[in-house]
């Protein structure tokens, strides 16, 4: 079988197509015939060797952490050959085999059924980048979100902005809010129904959130792009508002205006998904697929690519600054 697979830390073509024997599915498991596959920054991350467990006694490695596929055998009572399922699975990508190969064999308790009017790349892309499992964990468990409230998420384009600001709008946001670092962006973005997109060429994040917000500022700041917009996301809060730091695609240094802090009474909150137990993970998961399957939730693709593409997909979700998700496809 075909596997994407890396040998050693380091650029994009580390990414090495491989020929691999085909899993076996032990007891409580499902081998899975994969049909598409998400990308995650944190693939790009893993694979740089620039996280905690890349050592050399974790190589080589299979990447990718989620995907969908057709389920080719079972030994578990909850799956049936021929059902479509999303694939997911402990460590996957990271510290165990991930999902960018031709089969995986995953323990049942990692997949789940995909709605029928979902095509394989929306839902791969539906996984990809944990930006509804990000927004939904940080409105329910950093805060109580209420209907009524506001909230931004920068970088409409990306996995956590886009994907916060719709999931927000499930949960009756009055304002949702995101950005975009160029007009031709921001403009693609209103084509695409986001109301309020700050066009960052324009004007700045802090000056867009007052002028929607009449002023008051933000409930709720989701942000994953950290950086120089740091400033202006602590700035951007409401009296009382919760600033989640999720990620940091636009640098790791920020500078604050520490009286944005004190006079707001603001909360600042780091992100991560080790915080949850599985089961918080995933009840969270399975109310995300509820929204999925009643069509209020919507993944958007940027591009595909075929899987033994995969070092260009991965420099695409990197560098191109795509709107939506970039998946692969078997
Ligand atoms: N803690 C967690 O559990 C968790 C969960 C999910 C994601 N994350 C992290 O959160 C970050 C965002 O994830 P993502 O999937 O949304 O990433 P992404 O697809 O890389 O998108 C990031 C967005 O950031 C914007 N951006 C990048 N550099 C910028 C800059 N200098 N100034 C302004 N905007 C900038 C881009 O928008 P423009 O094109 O408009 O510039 C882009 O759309 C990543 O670091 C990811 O690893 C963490």
């Amino acid at each position: 079988m075909k596997a994407v697979q890396y040998q050693a830390y380091g650029d994009y073509n580390q990414n090495r197509v491989v020929d691999l024997p085909e899993p076996q599915a032990a007891d409580g498991e499902v081998l899975v015939d994969m049909k598409a596959f998400g990308i995650n920054p944190l693939d790009n991350t893993f694979r740089s060797g620039h996280f905690y467990a890349a050592t050399p006694k974790n190589l080589p490695r299979i990447g990718g952490q989620t995907g969908v596929g057709i389920v080719a055998e079972s030994k578990s009572a909850d799956f049936a050959v021929g059902e479509r399922v999303f694939v997911t699975g402990r460590g996957f990508g990271l510290v165990a085999d991930g999902t960018w190969r031709e089969y995986v064999a995953a323990p049942a308790a990692g997949l789940a059924k995909v709605p029928d009017h979902v095509d394989d790349a929306h839902a791969a892309a539906f996984l990809a980048g944990a930006g509804y499992l990000t927004a939904y964990l940080v409105l329910t468990e950093f805060t109580q979100f209420k209907e009524g409230q506001t909230v931004l998420a920068p970088g409409i384009g990306g996995a956590v902005g886009m994907e916060a600001v719709q999931l927000a709008k499930v949960f009756g946001a009055s304002k949702a809010i995101s950005t975009a670092s160029t007009t031709a962006k921001a403009e693609q973005a209103k084509a695409a129904g986001h109301e309020h997109v700050i066009d960052l060429s324009r004007e700045s994040m802090k000056d867009g959130v007052m002028r929607i917000t009449d002023g008051k500022g933000v409930d709720v700041v989701i942000d994953g792009v950290s950086g120089k917009l740091t400033k202006d996301s602590v700035g951007s809060l409401a009296q009382g508002g919760l600033l989640a730091v999720v990620g940091y695609a636009g640098g790791r240094e920020a500078e604050v205006d520490v009286t944005d802090i004190i006079w707001k009474a603001a909360t600042i909150r780091g992100f991560t998904m080790r915080l949850f137990t599985p089961e918080k993970l995933g009840a969270a998961q399975a109310k995300l697929r509820e929204y999925l399957a009643e069509k209020k939730l919507q993944p958007t693709v940027a591009k595909k690519f075929p899987l033994d593409q995969a070092p260009d997909a991965v420099r695409y979700l990197i560098e191109a600054r795509p709107f939506g998700r970039v998946v692969m496809t078997a």
